[in-house]
């Protein structure tokens, strides 16, 4: 998910790209939304094996770059306003940049999902141009990470990566994700003390279900009883540097509720957000399984109007009213940005729109 915490500026292509999110909100009001960010996972390849995430473990056949290309122009034709691109380890692909700057020459605000390792010195610039901002996965201290991440030395590797495009990220905002489980939130305020110094942002959702096989959500969650202080505790912080932590203070409070299993259904898959999965098919939610009735078919034979006409478009809408109620980074906050005030919303989704100045060539 792309940060919002940017200041606004106030130049004519934001202001026309601010009336055209405020017709979103309306729409969705009126309950005749679109989607406008859709999360594309680049390939299923990783150079690690986390503790939480069984990713790795998909083997999908991968796009060309010509076919990303493709799939670029088609959300693009359909008017999506940002594209997240994760994974698997996204930048194991050597041509991501190629087809993140497709989506920019768009006019598609780019985000990022890396776990850092591959940011090198000569990569770093490129990958800065190609994003307007980039997450890098950082689960707590050195030990702790690597603990998670499960192979030593991937904190420093990581760290370094993040050094690496900082050191070059002209206007890319560069931030930090952390997955929140029993294994980190006891250091958590004390990490973004820390990590506060490198990074614009940091962001951070429970652990939960991945659109993999196994869940291993339960095993890794913050105890039941340690989640009200957790939250009180964030909530204080977030009130001293309201900017640095990304996530609404709505957004904080629900963790209470998901940790103890009374999430509210909050899903607009479908509506505001789609994933699309490694060889082009389009989904109707980043976090659901790439397979049947989850799927709804192939961007590289369709276009997005005639995906989201389909029979299996409006099937995989029914199939979703059974799913779990869930708190992801790529859905949720966006959720949470279209409910509530007319007003109120489109000022934030201005500062979602606005990552920073930047001209798109
Ligand atoms: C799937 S990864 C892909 C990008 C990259 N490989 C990385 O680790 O950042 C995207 C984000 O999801 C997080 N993640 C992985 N498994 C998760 C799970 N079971 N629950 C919540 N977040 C998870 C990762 O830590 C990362 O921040
Ligand atoms: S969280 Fe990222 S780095 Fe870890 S196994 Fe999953 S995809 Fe790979
Ligand atoms: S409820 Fe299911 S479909 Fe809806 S946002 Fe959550 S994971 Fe996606």
């Amino acid at each position: 998910m792309i940060p919002h915490n940017v200041e606004l500026g106030d130049d004519s292509a934001m202001k026309a790209q601010a009336f055209r999110m405020l017709d979103d909100i309306i729409r969705y009001k009126l309950g005749r939304s679109r989607p406008v960010f859709v999360s594309y996972y680049a390939t299923y390849r990783c150079n690690r094996r986390c503790m939480f995430c069984d990713l790795w473990k998909m083997n999908a056949p991968e796009l060309t770059t010509e076919d990303a290309e493709v799939v670029i122009d088609r959300i693009a034709d359909f008017g999506v306003k940002s594209l997240g691109i994760s994974g698997g380890e996204p930048l194991i692909r050597k041509d991501l940049e190629e087809i993140a700057e497709r989506a920019r020459e768009r006019g598609i605000i780019t985000g990022l999902n890396t776990n850092g390792i591959l940011i090198t010195k000569k990569r770093a610039p490129a990958i800065a141009k190609a994003f307007d901002a980039v997450s890098i996965s950082l689960d707590g201290f050195e030990k702790t990470h690597d603990e998670i991440r499960g192979v030593k030395g991937t904190f420093r590797e990581a760290f370094q990566g993040l050094r690496n495009l900082t050191a070059a990220r002209g206007d890319c905002v560069v931030g930090v994700n952390l997955v929140l489980t029993n294994r980190n939130f006891g250091e958590f305020l004390a990490f973004c003390r820390w990590i506060k110094e490198y990074v614009a942002y940091i962001t951070f959702f429970p652990v939960s279900e991945s659109p993999g096989e196994t869940s291993y959500s339960s095993l890794y969650s913050i105890p039941r009883d340690r989640v009200d202080d957790f939250v009180e505790q964030v909530l204080s912080e977030k009130a001293r540097d309201p900017s640095f932590i990304e996530p609404s203070e709505t957004l904080i409070r629900l963790l209470r509720e998901f940790i103890k299993g009374k999430m509210p259904y909050i899903c607009d898959a479908g509506r505001l957000y789609l994933g699309i999965s490694p060889n082009g098919d389009l989904k109707i939610c980043p976090c659901v399984s790439d397979k049947p009735p989850w799927k709804i078919g192939s961007l590289l034979d369709k276009s997005m109007k005639e995906l989201l006409d389909s029979d299996q478009f409006y099937s995989a809408l029914e199939v979703i009213k059974s799913c779990r109620p869930c708190l992801a980074g790529c859905t949720t906050p966006l959720s949470l940005l279209f409910r509530g005030s007319v007003v109120h919303q489109a000022k934030e989704a201005l500062k979602y729109l606005k990552i920073n100045q930047r001209t798109r060539h």
